[in-house]
């Protein structure tokens, strides 16, 4: 039986760190709220002089591919999961395809936003078991930072979000491990819950036309908070027991579970829940704060260089967002 084996991991971070002190200069917010609420200390924002996000999943992806031991030129097909992609089209898979000097290769992109990676993960998975590629590039990455609105009215998610991109480079194996199983979800009557609005395509001519927007609010990200973090802790945990009883598992069997990073009282009531001691659930909001698609890679590359990927480790990735999507995967290290 052939399954899809993450083979290498790698993850990109803008250098510039903003403090939530930072942004308390900026709107009426402070770091004991935002620390109370949410778990973040500080996130990445990136630099437009220098970077860009085709850019950043190219530094993410030459380090997954080190790691994984292959040769940029081995990669035959390429999946890129973003809501940020930095044209409106075509989507951020070409561009970083041009970076990595791969012309010719397939790319595809994936918009399901916090549970984007998984999705791309899942869709990797299915070419591969296929045997229609081999050597599959899996992004998931984001420039959050220019969609926020830095004053007091955008709070409730200005203090949440961060840039940053993961890579992971997946191969098929026929031994007994790799991706057992993925998990996809969506309910669509929430999707004005959290989202962008524009540039949307359903818009009278005038309220498309760059030159002639009046109410530009509708370019800005909108969350019901309380609605979205309600719907995240049931799903959240839904979709964990469906992996784990898809292979006749126990919340006992997980060695490390590795959830999108919402919220840090998420990761914490999925961790009471399911019972684990704190070195058996990965977090790294406090550092990088929500990085929507690219929360799970950065984590999970994180995860394998601090050691926590052995072989024969039963891995558990969850996430929750905008859509609202849900999805999951159990990986056998
Ligand atoms: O990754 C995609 C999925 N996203 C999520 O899972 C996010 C889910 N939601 C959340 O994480 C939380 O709802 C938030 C962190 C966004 C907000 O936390 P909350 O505990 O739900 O707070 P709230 O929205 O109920 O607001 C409580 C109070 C309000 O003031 P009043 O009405 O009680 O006077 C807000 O106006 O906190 C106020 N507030 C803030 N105060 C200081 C909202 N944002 C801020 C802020 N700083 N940044």
């Amino acid at each position: 039986m052939v399954r899809s084996k993450i083979v290498g991991l790698g993850h990109h971070v803008p250098e510039r760190v903003v403090t939530n002190d930072d942004l308390s200069k900026l709107m009426d917010t402070n770091n004991q709220w935002i620390i109370e609420r949410t778990g973040i200390q500080e996130r990445r924002f990136f630099d437009p002089e220098k970077d860009t996000l085709a850019n950043m999943a190219a530094k993410a992806s030459r380090m997954a591919i080190e790691r994984s031991g292959l040769e940029t030129k081995d990669i035959d097909f390429i999946v890129f999961a973003t809501i940020t992609p930095d044209y409106f089209f075509p989507g951020s898979g070409v561009l970083l395809q041009r970076e990595l000097g791969l012309e010719g290769i397939g790319a595809l992109d994936i918009r399901n936003a916090c549970s984007g990676f998984i999705y791309a993960l899942s869709v990797a998975d299915q070419f591969i078991k296929t045997g229609m590629y081999k050597n599959i590039l899996v992004i998931g990455g984001e420039i959050q930072s220019t969609a926020l609105d830095l004053t007091t009215r955008g709070r409730n998610t200005a203090v949440i979000f961060g840039d940053g991109c993961g890579a992971a480079v997946l191969q098929p194996t026929e031994e007994d491990n790799g991706v057992l199983s993925t998990h996809l979800h969506a309910d669509g009557r929430y999707a004005e819950e959290l989202y962008v609005k524009d540039p949307g395509s359903s818009r009278p001519h005038a309220e498309r036309q760059a030159d002639q927007i009046l109410d530009t609010s509708g370019y800005k990200v909108h969350m019901n908070g309380n609605v979205v973090f309600k719907h995240a802790v049931v799903n959240f945990s839904a979709v964990i027991q469906e992996a784990l009883e898809a292979n006749q598992m126990t919340k006992e069997d997980i060695d490390l579970l590795v959830p999108h990073q919402a919220n840090l009282r998420i990761s914490k009531y999925l961790q009471e829940k399911l019972g684990l001691p704190d070195e058996k659930v990965f977090n790294n909001i406090m550092r990088f704060g929500n990085t929507t698609a690219g929360s799970i890679p950065i984590a999970l590359s994180e995860a394998w260089a601090e050691g926590k990927l052995q072989p024969g480790k039963i891995i558990c990735l969850a996430a929750f967002g905008s859509g609202f999507t849900w999805a999951s995967a159990l990986i056998k290290w």
